[in-house]
């Protein structure tokens, strides 16, 4: 299978975007062609500084490597070393009805967030993202479930493409986690965890022990005292216990035995431990990838020149098939 996915470098990573694409990304790479790329021109729709923005990048590298991917299993690029996803983007812009556009969830969302700047590339975005996927004829497509929307675009464009234009593409399917695939925000758990937000809802992939274990003890909790899996009732213990069944392999029902009789105090403290058990072995690579800079700007600039490759075959075909060549 084909596999293409992309994150944008807008801050750092947390267990969220681990437990519901990244993860999933690392084992694919065993047994599949893997593309991941890191989206600059998406994160471009909302606002950012400049002059941080290659550091932005480098570190999602190292946080993707650091994190279990192997360049060597796998293309790791950045998107706007490949002009023809612009390119492509402008193309399929000519065929999605604006409509499509206008109500998709994220492009609400964030016309509200960011009221002073709802600019024409938010509203473009799952444009430029049908683009990123088609480019390389991906045929599926690990994310979260909030993405789940944009990837149903995919598949409209290139049976558009497709009807209009002749076969050229397949219709991408999404990859999305039967569990994991929605990590809520430790402050308020009927939010998702977002970079965004207070970093205090987050878990970041290289936060100390000490942040770690002082982010899950506030976390919010519910009302009553037992640790019971119910994602209505008791939103956040049910978070925490995905969480923990997660990283540890063991069912929430495994979990709500090994807890019963425990307080939500007691339940906290493990959970922290596992946490930063997990995420002990990423930190030491980050850092140690970080001392690298040859290495990580080595790996993205091959990934770009083995990206481009594919992208230049597919648009010339694009081209002829759409008359412009
Ligand atoms: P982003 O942070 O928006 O660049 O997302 C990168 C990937 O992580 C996408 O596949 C998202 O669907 C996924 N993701 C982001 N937030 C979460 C979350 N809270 N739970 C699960 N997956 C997430
Ligand atoms: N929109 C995705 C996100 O916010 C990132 C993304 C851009 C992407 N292009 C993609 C994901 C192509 C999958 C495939 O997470």
């Amino acid at each position: 299978m084909k596999i293409f996915s992309g994150i944008q470098p807008t801050n750092q990573l947390h267990i969220g975007n681990y437990l519901g694409a990244v993860k999933q990304w690392v084992q694919l790479q065993e047994n599949h062609e893997c593309i991941y790329c890191i989206v600059d021109l998406h994160a471009l729709t909302i606002p950012y500084d400049p002059k941080n923005l290659q550091e932005k990048i480098k570190e999602t590298v190292i946080a993707l490597i650091a994190a279990g991917l192997d360049p060597e299993k796998c293309i790791i690029f950045t998107q706007s070393h490949v002009k023809e996803h612009a390119e492509l983007g402008w193309l399929l812009n000519t065929i999605c009805p604006i409509g499509e556009l206008e109500r998709m969830t994220q492009y609400k969302d964030k016309s509200k967030k960011f009221k002073e700047n709802i600019n024409a590339g938010l509203l473009d975005y799952p444009v430029l993202m049908a683009g990123d996927v088609l480019l390389y004829k991906g045929q599926a497509v690990p994310v979260g479930k909030d993405q789940e929307q944009h990837v149903e675009l995919m598949r409209t464009l290139a049976r558009k493409f497709n009807q209009k234009f002749g076969k050229t593409f397949e219709e991408p399917k999404s990859l999305i986690l039967q569990e994991g695939a929605k990590i809520m925000s430790l402050v308020d758990p009927k939010k998702k965890m977002s970079k965004s937000d207070d970093p205090k809802s987050c878990i970041f992939l290289f936060d100390t022990a000490e942040a770690i274990t002082k982010k899950i003890m506030a976390a919010t909790t519910d009302s009553g005292k037992d640790i019971k899996f119910n994602l209505t009732k008791k939103p956040g213990i049910s978070n925490l216990l995905m969480i923990y069944s997660l990283l540890t392999g063991k069912t929430t029902q495994e979990l709500e035995k090994e807890f019963a009789g425990k307080n939500y105090g007691e339940f906290k403290k493990s959970l922290a431990q596992v946490v930063v058990n997990y995420l002990e072995p990423f930190r030491k690579k980050q850092t140690e990838f970080a001392a690298r800079d040859v290495y990580v700007q080595e790996i993205l600039k091959q990934g770009a020149a083995r990206a481009q490759k594919i992208a230049e075959t597919t648009m010339r075909e694009v081209k002829q098939k759409m008359g412009l060549i």
